[in-house]
């Protein structure tokens, strides 16, 4: 099976020294098509010039966020959420160009630009039927965050501090997605709009899958294949103040 990883990004001082991280790690995985898309009114010289040495399948995209999701508004609790409109683009990237009739086997994972991949991920999400979902370290305000998994190998809930009821309380880029029902499901997106902070996951899920469908990877979410970029203080504190808004419990909290 094709791995089809999407990536939004954008122009910032530390840019290239991710997609080089993200490259390096991509280089390494047989079968993978990179669908870059930059945040931005037109490609840029750096992006298109380091996918095309790059010597890896990808496809480059942009699309620029609505104004509300860039600049301070995006770093607050009910911010316009970041990606989306590229991680859409990407979706439909892959439904007009990829025949629907005879889509050749393949899964659909949205790589952030500032997380880090371990290449045993790459092997655990290749055969996912439905969604696979595995645990995600460094989010959240925590040092791990994980599905629940029940002895018999169901997801049962969420390891979360920040709001656990959610239907799937589950990082960008803890799941993946099997390519013929991205095909299938062909209205299913993230939401741009009316959507709080932390449901985008779930906005794109809803029309997918139910917990009960949930394929749990990582010998059974017990291992950490993926990290987040840190618990940068600003992250930390919003989890803190919603957390005890919520009446939760802290001390699982870690700075
Ligand atoms: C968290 C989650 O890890 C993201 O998966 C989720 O999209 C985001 O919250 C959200 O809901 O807004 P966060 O650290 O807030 O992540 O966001 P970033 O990691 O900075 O951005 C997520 C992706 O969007 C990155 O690949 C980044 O390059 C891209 N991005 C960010 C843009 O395309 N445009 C921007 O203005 C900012």
């Amino acid at each position: 099976p094709v791995i089809y990883v999407i990536t939004p990004t954008y122009t910032r001082p530390v840019q290239k020294a991710e997609l080089v991280r993200l490259l390096n790690t991509f280089l390494h995985v047989v079968n993978l098509h990179w669908i870059v898309v930059e945040d931005s009114p037109r490609k840029t010289k750096l992006v298109a010039n380091l996918l095309e040495k790059a010597g890896l399948n990808f496809t480059h995209l942009n699309v620029e966020s609505p104004h509300s999701s860039k600049m301070l508004g995006s770093k607050l609790p009910f911010r316009t959420p970041r990606g989306t409109a590229q991680r859409n683009l990407g979706l439909r990237w892959l439904r007009e160009n990829i025949n629907s009739t005879n889509p050749p086997e393949g899964v659909v994972y949205f790589a952030d630009d500032d997380n880090t991949y371990a290449l045993e991920l790459f092997e655990e999400m290749r055969y996912t039927r439905t969604v696979a979902v595995w645990p995600v370290a460094f989010v959240g305000g925590l040092r791990y965050e994980s599905p629940k998994v029940d002895p018999e190998g169901k997801v049962v809930g969420w390891k979360t501090v920040f709001d656990p009821d959610r239907p799937f309380a589950i990082d960008m880029a803890g799941f993946a997605v099997n390519l013929q029902l991205i095909l299938k499901k062909s209205h299913a997106n993230f939401k741009l709009e009316g959507v709080k902070g932390g449901y985008q996951e779930t906005s794109l899920l809803n029309d997918l899958v139910t917990m009960d469908g949930l394929e749990p990877k990582a010998i059974n979410c017990t291992k950490l294949l993926l990290f987040g970029s840190g618990t940068p203080k600003l992250h930390f504190l919003i989890c803190l103040v919603s957390t005890l808004l919520r009446g939760g419990n802290i001390t699982a909290l870690q700075p």
